[in-house]
Order: C-alpha cells, then sequence, then structure tokens
C-alpha cells in the first residue's frame, strides 16, 4: 500500500503547476478506510495565491466525502526528502493523528517515513478551540 502511495505522488508530481519555482511535488494520502487521493503544487503569478501539493490531494479527499490520513507521500522533482511545509503539517493534522505516516520519497521509492506527531508537535487542534 505504501509502494502505491509513492507511485501516486510521483504521477501526481508531473502534473505540477510549478513555473515560478520550478520545484514540482507530488503527495498522496491513504485514508483509514483504504481510499488514495494525489495532488501537485499548483503555483501563481501571484505568488503567494500558489498551493501545495499536500492540499491539493486533501482537497481531492474532502470533495470525495472526507476521511482521516493514515498515511501520506511527498516526492519532489528537484530534492529527495522533501517534507510537508508547516500549513501543510496544520492541514494534514486536521484530518490525521499524531501517528499519521508521512513517507518521504525520492523517484526511486519511498526513503524515510516520520509521523506527523513528530513533525508537528502539539498541533493546535478543535479540542483548543473549546
Ligand atoms: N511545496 C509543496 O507543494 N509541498 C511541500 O511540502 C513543500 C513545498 C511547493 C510549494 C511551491 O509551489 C514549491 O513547492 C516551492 O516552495
Amino acid at each position: 500500500m505504501a509502494a502505491d502511495l509513492h507511485r501516486l505522488a510521483v504521477s501526481a508530481m508531473a502534473k505540477a503547476h510549478a513555473p515560478y519555482s520550478r520545484f514540482p511535488v507530488g503527495a498522496a494520502v491513504l485514508t483509514s478506510d483504504g481510499r488514495t487521493y494525489s495532488g501537485c503544487n499548483v503555483e501563481n503569478a501571484s505568488y503567494p495565491e500558489g498551493w501545495c501539493a499536500e492540499t491539493t490531494a486533501i482537497g481531492h479527499m474532502v470533495m470525495d466525502g472526507g476521511g482521516r490520513i493514515a498515511e501520506v507521500a511527498v516526492a519532489a522533482q528537484r530534492k529527495a526528502l522533501v517534507t510537508p511545509c508547516g500549513g501543510c503539517r496544520q492541514r494534514l493534522a486536521e484530518f490525521g493523528s499524531p501517528d499519521t505516516l508521512v513517507h518521504l520519497c525520492d523517484e526511486r521509492g519511498i526513503v524515510e517515513t516520520l509521523r506527523l506527531g513528530d513533525l508537528l508537535p502539539r498541533a493546535f487542534a478543535k479540542e483548543d478551540i473549546g
């Protein structure tokens, strides 16, 4: 299953719209009930308006009914082992848990697997809103 996530992330990376950074990224999420969704980064001529690959994948999941994220894979064309940015860690935490697995990939496969709780300790969550 994790190998499928790598393949999906790399396929999504090929669709990246990244003419400004020239840093294509792909991501794929696996839900706790076995569904997969992928996404690429989508940049904009107004630079701050672009968004990350993880965010696109989460949007696909939400549009298909939502779910809980058990695993996520991230691949970047120009750099092995890209970790999700701070904003995406928070977005992943919204739908995941501290035990969500974050697979860092190169073009050949998963190289390193981390826990979301280690990437975003003490995440702000809905329990904090009260
Ligand atoms: N990017 C992602 O899509 N995901 C990450 O985890 C890190 C950064 C994108 C955002 C931007 O389009 C490009 O990489 C360079 O920052």
